[in-house]
């Protein structure tokens, strides 16, 4: 399995409690994971140690997924607002050896996948909020990464653009992508085929969904 936790847990500072308490799961190659839970319960935390952004304080993570392979979502986009869409995705494709004459063809294809035709040379500080997360999310998808870890992408959208949204999830899914997804909203974890839900740093329950299931 590409990352498997055995028996994590964590706490910010040694006086504090412990904010993941135990936990063991594997999430295989290629599977879009959704976690739920309420606040506070350790979702945020979780996604940063599966992202090796934090270490567990005790138990193991093995995340066999290269660090360059997983690209990041946040519920607040982090874009050069000076910059056109174009080139706020262009930069995450510098890397990647891609041909110019490719990179454009990705760029416009992934501009298109979130429902931003025609706006590639727009600046993206004349986007409104959800339009600028479409950004994040056509930059996160750009260069076709392995993982894809999505802290509440849709917490600031309309259905109708959380739903556009989640199709460019899923069909980069469906390219090979793994996604695991932080969220509050039952409408994207059921476009998941599995739901971690967390209560107070436990797994409260793991559910595996029928692939694909309509919602
Ligand atoms: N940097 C930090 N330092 C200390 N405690 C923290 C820090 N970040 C989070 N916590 C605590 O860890 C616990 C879990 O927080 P976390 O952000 O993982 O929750 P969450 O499930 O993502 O919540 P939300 O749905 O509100 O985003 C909370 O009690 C929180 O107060
Ligand atoms: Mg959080």
């Amino acid at each position: 399995m590409p990352i498997e936790l055995d028996n994590v847990t964590f706490r910010y500072g040694p006086q504090t409690p412990l904010v993941i308490d135990g936990m063991s799961f594997t999430v295989p190659h290629g599977q879009m994971l959704a976690l739920m839970g309420p606040s506070g319960s350790g979702k945020s935390t979780l996604l940063q140690l599966i992202g090796g952004i934090l270490r567990p304080t005790s138990g193991q993570i093995n995340n066999s997924i290269p660090s360059h392979e997983t690209t990041w979502v946040f519920q607040t986009p982090t874009l050069l607002n000076a910059q056109t869409v174009r080139h706020n995705i262009d930069i995450a494709l510098y890397a990647t050896g891609w041909s110019p004459k490719q990179q454009h063809a990705r760029v416009e294809t992934v501009i298109e996948s979130v429902g931003l035709h025609g706006l590639g040379e727009t600046g993206v500080s004349t986007l409104s909020g959800g339009q600028q997360q479409r950004v994040q999310i056509a930059r996160a998808l750009a260069a076709q990464p392995q993982l894809v870890l999505a802290d509440e992408p849709t917490g600031q959208l309309d259905h109708t653009t959380t739903a556009l949204v989640m199709d460019a999830l899923i069909a980069a899914r469906d390219a090979g992508t793994g996604i695991i997804i932080v969220t509050h909203d039952r409408y994207v974890a059921e476009r998941c085929e599995r739901i971690i839900t967390l209560e107070d740093g436990h797994i409260l329950s793991d559910e595996h969904r029928a692939e694909g299931s309509p919602t």
